[in-house]
């Protein structure tokens, strides 16, 4: 049996409707707080759906202090901005209240406004001193499993991407309600929803740290996505396949915090930085090629979950691979994403740029079942165009 260590969040609540009460969950948690900074971008804010939770806060004694300037990949200065913003009005409670932008940003400004730490000091593994505020997140996506996971990701510079990793940014709470996620268009949804098989397929496979329970949160996570993303895209009003759709971007969450994800992160991380295509796409761009290359050294492993994706598949392990590679390609086709780098405005002038950009990702590419060379970058890009 493999020795291994296993971190999450220690409160999670899978539960329709449970974002009207967050009030009164709170303040069962934090009974000493009294001042919430809810953090969301303009697009969750413009659904109204903030008002509710927001209510419920007050409701249970907490003043609540919107901050809704989060951009999609955040940079470094939107994440600084949002610290000054906890500074000025003694924020006590940090909410992260969207997407995976909305809450990496509540990480680090939990992290940051309760520490004093600078940011150029936390990029990195385990560089978080100190304590944090208290934090809690709430997903208005069913996709990057960021309520669940200990990492942040930050555009630096123009274009580049960093993460924070440490243990502190593990929130206290993980709220799921399928009920925010009712208005996700369905392209969105779909994106999305392939970043959490993404990262359940890369936790499988991961080089140093794959794991049993995150093997298990993995299957998990494809069965009930694989089972209800169609359902989620097709009938964005239906409450199960939505509520599905959030727990198994959790578990794929769970799993990729224990067992890192590798070169489909790293590959698809320049697509957006460079071209700002939603991270879900960028992922779902490049996904199919590099399981085919890295194919060589984890047939077996994608042999395993071919038996949850493509169910149908026999023979060897090789066979089963390519199997799940087309029901791969198959569901991007089905839920209507694009599915080349060209169909997003990437020329073949590109591909040295993100081919460069790509092995700056040293943190995941080390995650990789298969080393992989600046030439294979570019030869992956040159399959995906
Ligand atoms: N921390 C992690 O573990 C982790 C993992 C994967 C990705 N990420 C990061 O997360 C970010 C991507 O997050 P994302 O894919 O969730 O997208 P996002 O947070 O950038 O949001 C995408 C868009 O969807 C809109 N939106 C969100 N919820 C909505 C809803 N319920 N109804 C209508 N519109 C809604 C937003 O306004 C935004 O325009 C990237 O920065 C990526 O690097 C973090
Ligand atoms: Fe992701």
């Amino acid at each position: 049996m493999t020795n291994f260590t296993f971190s999450t969040v220690a409160h999670i609540i899978s539960e329709t409707g449970a974002s009207a009460r967050l009030g009164a969950l709170c303040a069962a948690h934090f009974p000493q707080v009294h001042n919430a900074m809810l953090i969301t971008d303009a697009g969750f804010l413009g659904t109204g759906l903030v008002a509710q939770p927001q209510h419920s806060l007050r409701e249970a004694g907490i003043a609540v202090h919107v901050y809704s300037d989060v951009v999609a990949d955040p940079p470094e200065a939107v994440v600084l901005a949002a610290v000054d913003f906890a500074r000025t009005h003694a924020i006590d409670l940090v909410i992260g209240l969207g997407g995976g932008s909305s809450m990496d940003v509540a990480k680090l400004v939990a992290v940051l406004a309760g520490s004093g730490q600078p940011i150029n000091e936390i990029y990195g593994i385990g560089n978080v001193n100190g304590a944090r505020l208290p934090l809690v997140q709430v997903p208005t996506t069913a996709g990057t499993g960021s309520e669940v996971t200990n990492i942040a990701i930050v555009t630096t510079g123009a274009t580049t991407k960093s993460g924070v990793v440490s243990a502190q940014l593990y929130a206290d709470i993980a709220v799921l309600d399928a009920a925010l996620t009712l208005g996700l268009p369905p392209l969105v949804t779909a994106a999305t929803g392939i970043d959490a098989m993404v990262h359940a397929i890369e936790a499988y496979t991961s080089q140093h740290k794959k794991n049993p329970m995150s093997d298990m949160l993995a299957r998990q996570a494809l069965t009930l996505i694989s089972s209800n993303l169609v359902t989620a895209c097709r009938d964005g009003a239906n409450l199960a396949a939505r509520q599905a759709m959030l727990l198994g971007a959790c578990y794929a969450g769970q799993a990729f915090s224990n067992a890192p994800v590798a070169a489909v992160h790293a590959l698809a991380y320049p697509i957006g930085g460079v071209f700002h295509v939603p991270h879900g796409l960028s992922n779902a761009l490049v996904l199919p090629h590099v399981l085919r290359f890295n194919a060589s050294h984890a047939a077996d492993h994608y042999g395993e979950l071919a038996g949850i994706l493509a169910p149908a598949a026999t023979g060897s392990n090789e066979a089963k691979t390519a199997a799940l590679i087309a029901a791969m390609e198959e569901l991007a086709a089905t839920v209507g994403i694009a599915t080349t780098l060209r169909q997003v405005g990437i020329t073949e002038a590109d591909l040295d740029r993100l081919a460069d950009d790509a092995m700056l990702q040293t943190r995941l590419l080390g995650n990789n079942p298969r080393a992989l060379t600046r030439a294979d970058a570019y030869a992956i890009y040159r399959a995906a165009l």
